[in-house]
């Protein structure tokens, strides 16, 4: 697809990997509608790339609302005429698989899982009418692998690469011009790690529990050893051009990892972790 004078549509791009794809893309001529739940966040980073040249506007939305989603395409529609890409990025970390609450589970899931339902339910429609778009969804190796301590993070990054490796095969089928990426990263140097700042405060009280104390630790410093999200920006956009599906920017990892999973479903032993060599690609 050629970019420049596209629009493109980004969830969770206030910060880390939406934000640096944001300025990727306006580097090659893009619009941009960027949707956050963090307003303060939000207008920084509408105030940065403009003040660099880019046309941007800022939505504030919750993607976990279908509602919100769909006002985000309508205001994407009513600023620029059309809309080409969007990218269903805004993403938390929850709990582990034992002892998480149920809400906890919910809030993960709704956002992981049901932003990503809400963007294709939005532009996906869009895009087969007019023959023309790509829709790039954000999962992780967690969803190649199950994680321990990650239980929701991990179903719902495995749910993304089910959606999209599905939605792969009917765009594929209906012949259309319409292209679909998934994304899945190790570690990349973001505010993941912090995802509790936009927890329902109901649920804050959570992050007390000393398992969550010791996971965010270790995810702190995984992530501090992380990539560069504007390497990651590079491969999206490139995803894009060249209409490829995976995106692995950690690709020597996710290749073995899904290879030793292979191993393990044929007999052999269960997968190994090893956080730290999922910082580096
Ligand atoms: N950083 C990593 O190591 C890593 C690795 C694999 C996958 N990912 C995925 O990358 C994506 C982007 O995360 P990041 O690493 O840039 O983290 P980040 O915390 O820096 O950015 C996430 C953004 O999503 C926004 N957000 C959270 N809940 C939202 C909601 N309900 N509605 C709208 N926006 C919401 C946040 O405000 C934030 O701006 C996520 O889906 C994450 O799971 C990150």
């Amino acid at each position: 697809m050629e970019l420049s004078g596209k629009t493109a549509v980004i969830t969770g791009g206030a910060s880390g990997i939406g934000l640096a794809t944001a300025r990727q893309f306006a580097h090659s001529g893009l619009n941009l509608v960027l949707g956050d739940i963090e307003e303060g966040p939000l207008h920084e980073a509408v105030e940065s790339l403009a003040a660099e040249g880019a046309h941007v506007i800022g939505v504030a939305c919750d993607v976990s609302k279908e509602e919100d989603v769909t006002r985000l395409r309508d205001r994407a529609l009513g600023e620029f005429g059309s809309a080409h890409i969007v990218f269903n990025n805004a993403g938390v970390v929850g709990g582990p698989a034992i002892g998480t609450p149920k809400k906890v589970w919910d809030w993960v899931m709704g956002v992981n899982v049901d932003g990503v339902i809400n963007g294709v339910n939005a532009f996906a429609p869009l895009f087969l009418e007019q023959n023309e778009g790509h829709i790039v969804n954000t999962a992780s190796l967690a969803g190649l692998g199950g994680v321990p301590g990650t239980g929701a993070y991990s179903a719902s990054k495995f749910a993304v690469v089910g959606i999209s490796e599905s939605l792969f095969q009917e765009l594929a089928l209906s012949g259309k011009n319409v292209g679909v990426s998934v994304l899945c990263p190790g570690f990349v140097l973001t505010r993941i790690h912090e995802s509790e700042r936009n927890m329902p405060h109901e649920l804050v009280s959570f992050n007390e529990d000393p398992m969550m104390q010791m996971m965010r630790q270790l995810s702190e410093s995984a992530v501090k050893a992380g990539i560069d999200p504007a390497d990651v920006a590079k491969a999206v956009e490139h995803a894009i051009r060249a209409n490829q599906f995976w995106i692995l920017p950690h690709e020597r990892v996710a290749l073995r990892m899904t290879q030793l999973r292979l191993e393990w479903m044929q007999g052999g032993p269960p997968l190994p972790i090893n956080p730290a060599a999922a910082t580096k690609p």
